[in-house]
């Protein structure tokens, strides 16, 4: 036992909380106080983290997210602090426990429905406008009626941020087509069903953007566009799993789709870019690719840096001699690649014009948004 309570308070201890991924350090002056909390983790959190002294346990560890209490959980066996996370269900903040989706749902039973992945960082929406609007026109695409306006969304999205009490987050805005019957008719589900989740994400390990990716390409072919567009950000990511599965068994973490006609589409959640003969390149819409709100600030901040870009498809062997290359999504951020299919890109190493784009995106990313306050 790493910790000593009595009558529900915690009594002044030092403890190492060991958790099922890393280790969480409770400092504890007097019963009930919190003064600090360091992360000892490396995996999962690299940054050493310190809470403000003097808070309850809860109220420093919930800016932290759900795997600090997690650690907590285990510990204290949710006797005492509970995660307590609010879930945003169809106009109410409701506890997490209470945000559950009937087994008619289409979303469920058919994938039928639409999504956002947004990030928040330092207490501001990054691009919430974009993603709302995406999230509209996939909406729009498949003819599902999501039951508020923008402004009414992007509302939502805040409050559910600031229920959460959190500054950096990873906000997932499921719209599914709602309860229906078992049969496929969307006619059938009177009314969509819209959920909100703030948390937190970390796709790949935090060693890999300085590092670099290797990846792979797939035998997995990208969603053709006029089957299902894969512009169209749907609740059926099967074509991005199968990829990703690809992936795992390669021993690698990301997969790259490819087109029908042998060009490079994207990964399995994030865009693509390379830097060939002092050119950046990405793959244009066209070729059926998710039109990434990344991308688009990528491509914003190429040309405010005169770096000369282009969206134009490209082959295997062009990203395989390419002088750089890199990933871009909203929770994988920008990552840069090393290695595809077995072949060195450029030095082995993340390149110049990466580290610039990385470093102008992390300034963006610090600075702008929306307030959540
Ligand atoms: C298939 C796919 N491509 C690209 C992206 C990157 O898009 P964004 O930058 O808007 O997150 C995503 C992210 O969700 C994705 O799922």
């Amino acid at each position: 036992m790493f910790f000593s309570e009595s009558r529900g308070r915690c009594k002044p201890v030092k403890h190492v909380v060991e958790g099922r991924s890393g280790a969480v350090r409770l400092n504890y002056s007097k019963p009930n106080r919190v003064d600090t909390v360091t992360m000892i983790s490396k995996k999962h959190y690299p940054e050493k983290i310190m809470l403000k002294k003097g808070g309850t346990a809860e109220e420093t560890l919930r800016p932290f997210g759900r795997r600090v209490f997690l650690y907590i959980d285990i510990y204290y066996g949710r006797r005492e602090w509970k995660v307590n996370r609010k879930i945003f269900m169809n106009g109410r903040l409701v506890p997490e426990e209470e945000a559950v989706v009937s087994v008619f749902d289409h979303g469920y039973l058919y994938g039928d429905g639409v999504f956002e992945g947004i990030r928040a960082y330092n207490g501001r929406v990054f691009r919430l406008e974009e993603h709302t609007c995406r999230l509209f026109d996939s909406a729009k695409s498949i003819m599902l009626n999501i039951p508020y306006s923008k402004q009414e969304m992007n509302r939502a999205i805040i409050d559910t941020i600031k229920a959460n009490n959190l500054q950096d987050a990873y906000i997932r805005v499921v719209v599914s087509r709602g309860t229906g019957d078992l049969g496929l008719d969307p006619r059938k589900c009177k009314e969509a069903q819209v959920v909100i989740i703030a948390d937190k994400i970390t796709l790949y390990p935090e060693e890999l953007y300085e590092k670099g990716l290797n990846v792979v390409t797939v035998a997995t072919r990208r969603n053709m566009a006029d089957a299902l567009d894969p512009k169209i950000k749907s609740l059926n990511y099967l074509n991005n799993i199968l990829a990703k599965i690809e992936a795992n068994r390669a021993g690698v973490l990301e997969a790259l789709m490819i087109s029908g006609q042998g060009y490079i589409c994207e990964g399995t959640g994030d865009n693509i870019f390379i830097h060939r003969k002092g050119k950046l390149i990405t793959p244009p819409p066209y070729l059926g690719i998710l039109e990434g709100v990344t991308r688009a600030v990528i491509l914003e901040i190429a040309e405010e840096e005169n770096i000369p870009f282009q969206e134009a498809p490209f082959t295997r062997h062009d990203l395989y001699t390419a002088d750089e290359c890199f990933l871009s999504g909203t929770a994988a951020e920008l990552i840069p690649v090393i290695e595809a299919d077995m072949r060195v890109i450029g030095t082995g190493e993340p390149g110049p014009v990466t580290g610039r784009l990385i470093k102008r995106f992390r300034e963006r990313t610090s600075s702008e948004g929306t307030p959540v306050a």
